[in-house]
Formats: structure tokens, C-alpha cells, sequence
């Protein structure tokens, strides 16, 4: 496949990753109360019992300048133990909802930098909270890894807490490049990573790998495939380098000129597919490939895949709760993110109160509207009946899409959208083509990355 520079130049327009439907910028301004929020969590857990669980841990020694993430750098280790007492007490507020042990099937730890916490620190929050819960049979637990603040300990511990899968930020491995963004890791520390997490018995290691970053060239993506077909590691997050400067001050380190766009970067993210592929990985949803006998790739060939906050997951969870600064929870039919400043944070938690500073109460159209393009990122397809109330919302942008038809991304006959081969790589703007929310807001102020 070679994506041809017409369709890169046309289609290289700022468009939401649809990690939530509706997009944060595209939330209500009235925030849902404690109660309210409470009551929607509770609902979706009786309906379909079973929690997705995020704790986010925001704290990192050195500040990559290429990172969009919520993070705070720090080299006081002294923030860990009262971060993670607010943790807890954000989670006595859940638990008391519950008049039984609530049932857990899926555990995230993201970041700032999850490792960045001693292991008994971890061990203490999470103990705290799994002793007195019900861990579903089938479970998936995974962290995020820095390599450069991951030891053998902290893979023991969390293994011993039940996490199988581990997701190493590799971003890219010439020593150049790292250096450019400022990111302190060896490829040696990539390596005992993997190794000692398939030695304690974790049966899934990913890689995040980055295109598109500032300075990087063809020959720094063949570098890190030709790593990576060393480690085989079982999954790979192949992310697109979201410039967003107006969120992220350090990417202002970077001119527009340090930071491959267009045609370039898509001859970047080519590269990198044509050498996964070569290496037996399969691309599947946006961003990611997998060995074939992966877990997700066989949810996402069974037809079963879904996407929540916290990325492409075999599990689908209605109630999905967040914990800790900037984080974000999920009811399916309302949204809601916690105050992203660490020290306010804390503090509302430490008063009782949940830190909730945004959030959003899904229509019954928007939920119709989400679950389309759920199914659009985790299954390359949708449908709809023609007379429906989803025919009703998504027939004015229908034609939207005729260009893409021509330009043989999508196929749309019968009530029924579908992507081609090629159309995978602009999954973002098919979806913003049908989005009614994206459509019909216009903003003087940028939103969102591009979508190439
Ligand atoms: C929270 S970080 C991972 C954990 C740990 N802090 C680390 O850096 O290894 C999550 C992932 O987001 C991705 N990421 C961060 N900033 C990004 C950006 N501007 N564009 C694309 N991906 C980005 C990186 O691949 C990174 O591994
Ligand atoms: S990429 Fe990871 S380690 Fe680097 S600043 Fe962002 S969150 Fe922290």
C-alpha cells in the first residue's frame, strides 16, 4: 500500500482521536454533581456487573519534550505517599457504593509514569484496593513502564497483584532521536525490561513506538523495526506524533520545520508498516499491530474488540471508574474528568469530595452516535436500519463521504459504511465525516492534532 500525496494533502486536517464520544472539547459546559455522577456509575456497574478501572499516576523524573500526557515532573520522591493516601480515599467514595465487593475485570495503570512509585507504594495502593474487591477469572491487568525507572521488583510485585501485560514506552531507539526529545533510556534498558517480564511470566508486552517525532528520519524507523524484530514484542502501539503546542509547552521547543508533516510523515508511518508487517505483525483499529495469536487481535477478528480512555481493550466494561489527578470515567451514557492539578486534586479528595471538574450526560442521539463510531475504530464497519433514528441523525453528512468513495477509503452501500485497506490510515477523518457534533462546531482556536 502506498498512500498516495494527493489523498495525504487533502485529508491532513485537524481531527479528534475519538478516545470518547463526544470529545472532550466537545463536552457540555454544566458539570454533573458528585450524586449525579455516582448514580450513572452505579446504574451501568448493576446493569452489566463489572468495573474498567484507571488509576492515573501522574509523576515523572525528566520531562520528555515531545509528551502530550498529563504529567508532573518531579524528582521528590516524598509526592508518592500522599498521592497515593488521595488515591485511596478517592476510591473509598466508590467503594461505599457498593454493599458488596464490586466485581474487578479490568485494571489500567497509566501515567505520568506509573513506575515512578517505589513498589511498595504500588503494592499499597493496590493491595488497598483488590483485598477488598472480586477479580474476575478472566481479568486484564497492565501498567505503562518508563525503562529507564522499571526494575525487576516492580514486575514482581505488580505480577504478584495479578498483571500480565506491560506496556514499555520505547517511542523510538536511536540514541539521536532520544536525545532530540529528551528522553533518558537505553535500548539495554528496553531489553532486560522485556526479558525479565517474559521470565516473571507476563504474557503480554507492547511496545509504544512513535512516528512523526521532531528530527526523525526513515533510517530511525528502520532502526527501531529491526529492534523490534529482535524482542517480538506481542503487541505494538504505532502512534502518530500529536503536535499540539498550544497543550503541550515543551513541544514549543520544536519549529514546524524540526517536525515531519505531510508526505514525510506518512512516508515514516508506511516505512514502519511495510516492516512490521514484514516481522508478522497485523494492523489492526488505529495505531496498532499484533502478533496473530494475540489476545486483541483475536478479539478484533472475533468481531469483539472495544475502545474506552484507556485505548484498544478485549474487555468491554460499561462502568468504567477513574481515579487520581486528570483522569477520566466512563458511565457509557456520561463522562467525567478529574481536576487535572495535583495539589487541588488532592486536596478535594483529602476534604471527602470527588475532584470532578468536567463532565458530560450523553444524549440518546450521541450515544447512537458513539456507538457508531466505536464500531467504526474497532471494527472497520457499521450499519444501521434505513428507517432508525441513526439514519435519521447520520443521512445529512452522508454526502461527506462521497469524496472518500471515490478516493476508495470507504465503501458505503445499504446503510452500511466500510473501510478499505487503504482508508485505515485516515480512520479519523472518516469518522469526523460523519460526526454531527465535529460538523457542526467551528472553533477559531485549535482543537485537535492532525490527523496525519
Ligand atoms: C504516559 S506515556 C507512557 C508511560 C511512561 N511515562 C513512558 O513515557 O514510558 C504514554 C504514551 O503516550 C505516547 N505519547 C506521549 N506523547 C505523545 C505525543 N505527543 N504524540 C503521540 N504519542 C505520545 C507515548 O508513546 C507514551 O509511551
Ligand atoms: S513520555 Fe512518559 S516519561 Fe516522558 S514526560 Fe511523558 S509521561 Fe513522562
Amino acid at each position: 500500500m502506498d498512500i498516495e500525496s494527493t489523498l495525504i494533502s487533502k485529508y491532513n486536517k485537524a481531527v479528534p482521536r475519538y478516545t470518547s464520544y463526544p470529545t472532550v472539547p466537545h463536552w457540555q459546559s454544566k458539570v454533573p454533581t458528585q450524586n449525579e455522577w455516582l448514580q450513572a456509575m452505579k446504574k451501568a456497574y448493576d446493569d452489566a456487573p463489572g468495573i474498567s478501572l484507571y488509576i492515573h499516576l501522574p509523576f515523572c523524573e525528566a520531562l520528555c519534550t515531545y509528551c502530550g500526557c498529563n504529567k508532573r515532573i518531579t524528582k521528590n520522591h516524598g509526592v508518592e505517599q500522599p498521592y497515593i493516601d488521595a488515591v485511596l480515599k478517592e476510591w473509598s467514595i466508590y467503594r461505599a457504593q457498593f454493599d458488596t465487593k464490586p466485581l474487578i475485570k479490568e485494571l489500567h495503570l497509566g501515567g505520568g509514569t506509573p513506575t515512578f512509585f517505589s513498589p511498595s507504594e504500588l503494592e499499597r495502593l493496590l493491595s488497598s484496593i483488590l483485598d477488598d474487591c472480586i477479580i474476575d477469572p478472566d481479568h486484564e491487568f497492565s501498567f505503562e513502564a518508563h525503562p529507564n525507572s522499571t526494575n525487576r521488583d516492580h514486575l514482581s510485585s505488580l505480577y504478584d497483584l495479578g498483571f500480565r501485560r506491560i506496556s514499555i514506552g520505547v517511542q523510538d531507539v536511536s540514541p539521536e532521536i532520544l536525545k532530540a526529545i529528551n528522553r533518558q533510556q537505553t535500548c539495554e534498558e528496553v531489553r532486560d525490561l522485556t526479558q525479565w517480564s517474559r521470565e516473571i511470566g507476563y504474557t503480554s508486552v507492547n511496545y509504544d513506538i512513535i512516528y512523526g517525532l521532531p528530527f526523525q528520519k526513515p533510517i530511525n524507523v528502520s532502526d527501531t523495526a529491526e529492534f523490534i524484530a529482535e524482542m517480538k514484542p506481542d503487541r505494538i502501539a504505532f502512534y502518530s506524533y500529536a503536535h499540539v503546542p498550544w497543550k503541550s509547552a515543551s513541544q514549543r521547543a520544536f519549529t514546524i520545520d524540526d517536525v515531519p508533516s505531510g508526505k514525510s510523515k506518512s512516508e515514516l508511518y508506511e516505512l514502519g508498516r511495510r516492516l512490521l508487517e514484514a516481522e508478522g505483525y497485523e494492523a489492526i483499529g488505529m495505531d496498532h499491530f499484533c502478533l496473530t495469536e494475540e489476545a486483541l487481535n483475536q478479539s478484533y477478528k472475533a468481531g469483539k474488540m472495544h475502545r474506552n480512555f484507556m485505548g484498544y481493550t478485549s474487555n468491554y466494561t460499561k462502568c468504567c471508574i477513574a481515579l487520581g489527578a486528570s483522569s477520566i470515567g466512563d458511565s457509557w451514557d456520561m463522562y467525567v474528568q478529574n481536576e487535572k492539578h495535583v495539589e487541588t486534586y488532592q486536596e478535594v479528595v483529602n476534604e471527602g469530595r470527588l475532584p470532578i471538574v468536567k463532565g458530560h450526560q450523553l444524549t440518546a442521539t450521541e450515544m447512537n452516535m458513539r456507538k457508531h463510531i466505536l464500531n467504526l475504530m474497532c471494527k472497520d464497519k457499521t450499519s444501521w436500519p434505513s428507517i432508525s433514528k441513526d439514519a435519521i441523525a447520520i443521512a445529512p453528512f452522508l454526502p461527506n463521504l462521497d469524496e472518500m468513495v471515490e478516493d476508495g477509503l470507504v465503501r458505503y452501500e445499504h446503510n452500511t459504511i466500510e473501510i478499505s485497506d487503504k482508508g485505515k490510515y485516515f480512520i479519523r477523518n472518516i469518522c469526523a465525516s460523519i460526526d454531527p457534533i465535529f460538523q457542526n462546531t467551528k472553533s477559531e482556536n485549535p482543537m485537535f492534532s492532525k490527523a496525519i
